[in-house]
């Protein structure tokens, strides 16, 4: 583990000293650092490598590209029409139109903006302290408060509930969009950004009802969840959901190259047809899509999305048996016991997460189950 060091303080900004892993390698499930120690990537960048890391088939896709360096966004270029076929053909209705981002943030803030030009709306509802991107209007749908303290406060037009007393929160989420002056409300499905919680099936059900009744939007945050992380291609299946919008990045070229998309029921991206509604110099380059057109036919080929599912009930039968963890497929939160997991873990080779008082895991899709008993081990005995 290295210290951080004097030209990278002067030259690289940082909001907090970096984890203390500096890593010059990756393979599988794991992650080499600089003196040839392997670490065991239950992160995998936070949902990001669910396809595991120097998966041949994607490096090869992107190496072998023989295309244009870059083509911009006016232009036609059937790549992207190939890829968001592919998108929209994973969608259990079959029925979307994408927007091309560089990732999570962008994605996000194209959906905000679409929702507002479909119900000419300001205001949107959204969980208190998610996270759902670094973008001003991203900071101001969660609140969170340093945000705030320091950039100043919010606008009003963001309003937030909490992940918790479900039943009083599906009541307050109701009255509110009932005012019919909500332009959208955004979520993922299960919130790995609060350390994986899982609303009750009642709670989307109910607001999801009042969403439709009043023509207010539901927007998707697939971002973390999506590619066959919870065992499903996206997490919104395990509730039988229809979204009026998705955004998706992360899995979606699961860390070969920097993608995102925004995908929105045809009649709702519609109302973005103006002119400069939307535009994003690097939004799906031409390596960023080999590597997602690749990860996706990697994630089918392989059959991940089932054994995301399989793995998952594995793992949680297993953590289960000296805790309490909440899930779905590989994307799993329980409570941490002793503050410093994430530390007393990594000095035995495991890569987790701890976040206000709840550990994450994020293992990839294809983990195998020695993979699986190894970390559960550690994480028993460092708990
Ligand atoms: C649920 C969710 N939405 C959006 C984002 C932002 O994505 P990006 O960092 O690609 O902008 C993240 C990133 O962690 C996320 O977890």
């Amino acid at each position: 583990m290295n210290k951080i060091n004097a030209k990278t303080k002067e030259f690289l900004f940082r909001d907090s000293p970096p984890h203390p892993l500096e890593i010059i390698n990756s393979k599988g499930s794991y992650l080499v650092e600089k003196n040839g120690k392997k670490y065991l990537d239950f992160m995998m960048g936070w949902c990001v490598g669910n396809v595991g890391w120097k998966r041949e088939d994607i490096l090869k896709s992107i190496k072998k590209f023989k295309g244009p360096e870059y083509v911009s966004p006016t232009y036609i270029y059937r790549r992207w029409e190939h890829l968001a076929e592919k998108i929209v053909n994973i969608l259990p209705k079959r029925n979307g139109t994408c927007f091309r981002a560089t990732g999570g943030t962008e994605a996000n803030e194209i959906a905000l903006k679409m929702s507002r030009a479909y119900n000419k709306r300001k205001k949107f509802l959204a969980f208190k302290e998610a996270y759902h991107g670094q973008s001003i209007a991203c900071l101001s749908l969660v609140k969170i408060p340093q945000h705030e303290a320091h950039f100043g406060k919010f606008s009003k037009d963001y309003i937030q509930i909490y992940a918790k007393d479900w039943r009083k929160t599906t009541e307050e989420a109701e009255n509110l969009i009932k005012k019919r002056d909500i332009s959208a409300f955004i979520s993922e499905p299960i919130i790995c950004n609060l350390g994986v919680i899982v609303p009750p099936q009642d709670f989307f059900d109910a607001v999801i009802e009042a969403c439709k009744e009043t023509d207010t939007l539901f927007i998707c945050d697939e971002v973390a969840t999506g590619f066959g992380r919870t065992g499903k291609w996206f997490g919104f299946e395990h509730y039988g959901l229809e979204p009026d919008i998705i955004t998706i990045a992360k899995g979606f070229s699961s860390g070969y190259a920097a993608i995102g998309a925004t995908i929105a029921k045809p009649n709702i991206a519609e109302s973005m047809r103006f002119e400069f509604s939307n535009y994003s110099t690097f939004g799906w380059h031409p390596l960023s899509v080999e590597a997602a057109i690749s990860n996706i036919d990697y994630i089918r080929k392989e059959n991940l999305v089932d054994r995301a599912n399989e793995n998952g009930k594995y793992l949680i039968k297993r953590l289960s048996e000296f805790c309490e963890p909440e899930g779905k497929g590989l994307c799993i939160g329980f409570d941490e016991k002793r503050e410093g997991t994430e530390t007393r873990c990594l000095k035995d080779g495991l890569i987790i997460s701890s976040l206000e008082g709840r550990v994450v895991l994020f293992p990839p899709l294809n983990v195998l189950k020695t993979e699986i008993d190894k970390a559960v081990e550690i994480i028993r005995r460092n708990i």
